[in-house]
């Protein structure tokens, strides 16, 4: 057997993950996530979000705000109940422009300059006649005290903003909506988009009890039947990227040891869209290192850290033809490597294959331990709604999850369904909006 087709077969044992591991796993985040609602040590943030279940007859217009990486977006949204709503307008900006020539999300921006840019994007969908009640999905680990407060606890996906993190971020909001002289719009609710994507697929199904990012960024939100300080049930957002107690591999070490905040967000580093083209860089430039690919002595080119995308990773899953033509056009084209041969190209095949299996292994697993938490004898239907391009546009990523919660649950997964739920950031904000209007009528 060829070198390279051992060193193949060791990383497909290194990276797969074993029906074993995948219940051990789900053991582990169940335990760690009681541990976190006590109050004790966890990796997993368990966040109020002061929220529960849609009643399904939220009605109403409402401006949602999604701010969850590098763009923003404003919806007009207006919602008629049952989950049937339309969107009225819309705008997309980003926060980094191709140019550089603006760049909100560098550490050479401020929070002000920033929610002065996003007020003026929600400025170019509102009327100056007439008030509207806004609410703002913000993607990141938040502190809330209320529905409508959120302070930053850290920047996750590499946003590094200046004086955002320990600031309520409502607060900053208000203050830049009103230095744009937008003082009819008013913020009523601020959510994380794992909620707002619950909130979203809840307002259509009652069954649902989880809602997930499987996209740029990875976490997941629930319904907790008994939240410690109301005791009555809310939606938590977990934070579930930052969870840590997991195989690692040499390979998630060296893109830890080199990313933005080492020892943070592992999970996340592990299966989210942001980082599974690196690991197949590191991996690919593992085999080049040990002269296992023809193409070696274009090694250079894959020594840049983050130049293959998810997009990429598609590439490689996609490419069915014999010879791997669309993969040897794009190593040509796009990376400048003209040398590899059909192995070369079968063996980048392979690692981008076991690197999206083992994302959709790991983040099944920790569904598992949800579902563990709340409903051990599995008696109730829970539906989990998925948003987010790996599991929406990944091949094979969505049958890999659905397989591994089958492989576990047996005939049990019958109660347990996963649906893609797009559009929860924006349409989620809305009926958060709505909730807070109500309570607050
Ligand atoms: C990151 C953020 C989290 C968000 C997720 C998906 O993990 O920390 O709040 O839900 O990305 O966008």
């Amino acid at each position: 057997m060829s070198h390279l087709l051992t060193q193949l077969q060791a990383l497909t044992i290194e990276l797969s993950i074993s029906s074993g591991q995948i219940n051990i796993i789900a053991d582990c985040f169940c335990q760690t996530m009681i541990d976190g609602l006590l109050g004790k040590y966890s990796p997993l943030k368990m966040l109020p979000s002061y929220l529960n279940k849609p009643s399904r007859d939220e009605r109403g217009t409402f401006l949602a705000l999604d701010f969850g990486g590098t763009n923003v977006r404003v919806l007009l949204t207006e919602l008629f109940g049952n989950g049937i709503f339309k969107v009225h307008a819309r705008v997309s900006s980003p926060l980094r422009a191709i140019d550089d020539h603006y760049n909100y999300i560098s550490n050479h921006s401020t929070g002000d300059q920033l929610f002065d840019f996003i007020a003026m994007q929600i400025g170019m969908i509102v009327k100056q006649d007439q008030t509207y009640p806004l609410g703002h999905t913000f993607s990141f680990p938040t502190h809330q005290t209320s529905l409508n407060t959120g302070t930053l606890i850290d920047w996750t996906k590499e946003i590094e903003t200046q004086n955002v993190v320990g600031h309520d971020v409502t607060t900053l909001l208000t203050a830049a909506l009103t230095r744009q002289q937008l003082t009819n719009v008013l913020p009523k609710a601020i959510i994380n988009d794992t909620v707002g994507t619950l909130l979203t697929s809840a307002y259509t199904d009652p069954t649902t009890t989880i809602g997930s990012i499987c996209g740029t960024g990875h976490n997941t939100a629930y319904i907790e039947p008994c939240e410690p300080l109301t005791k009555q049930s809310m939606i938590i957002n977990l934070e579930s990227g930052n969870f840590d107690q997991l195989p690692f591999t040499i390979y998630d070490k060296i893109l830890d040891d080199h990313s933005e905040k080492p020892g943070s967000q592992r999970l996340e580093k592990m299966v989210s869209g942001h980082y599974i083209g690196e690991q197949v860089r590191i991996i690919a430039c593992s085999l080049f290192d040990a002269g296992l690919l023809a193409a070696c002595s274009n090694k250079k080119i894959l020594a840049k850290p983050y130049l293959l995308s998810g997009a990429h990773i598609s590439l490689l899953q996609e490419d069915t033809s014999e010879n791997l033509d669309v993969i040897n056009n794009w190593l040509i084209e796009d990376l400048d490597i003209k040398n590899s041969t059909l192995s070369d190209r079968q063996a980048l095949k392979t690692i981008a294959a076991l690197v999206c299996t083992r994302s959709a292994r790991l983040v099944a697993a920790t569904y598992l331990g949800i579902i563990k938490h709340i409903d051990p004898q599995l008696k109730n239907s829970h539906n989990i709604a998925i948003d987010g391009s790996l599991y929406e546009k990944m091949p094979g990523y969505a049958s890999a999850l659905r397989e591994t919660l089958a492989e576990a649950l047996g005939q049990k997964v019958i109660n347990v369904t996963t649906t893609l739920t797009k559009d929860g950031s924006g349409i989620g904000a809305a009926i958060a909006t709505a909730i807070a209007v109500h309570v607050t009528k």
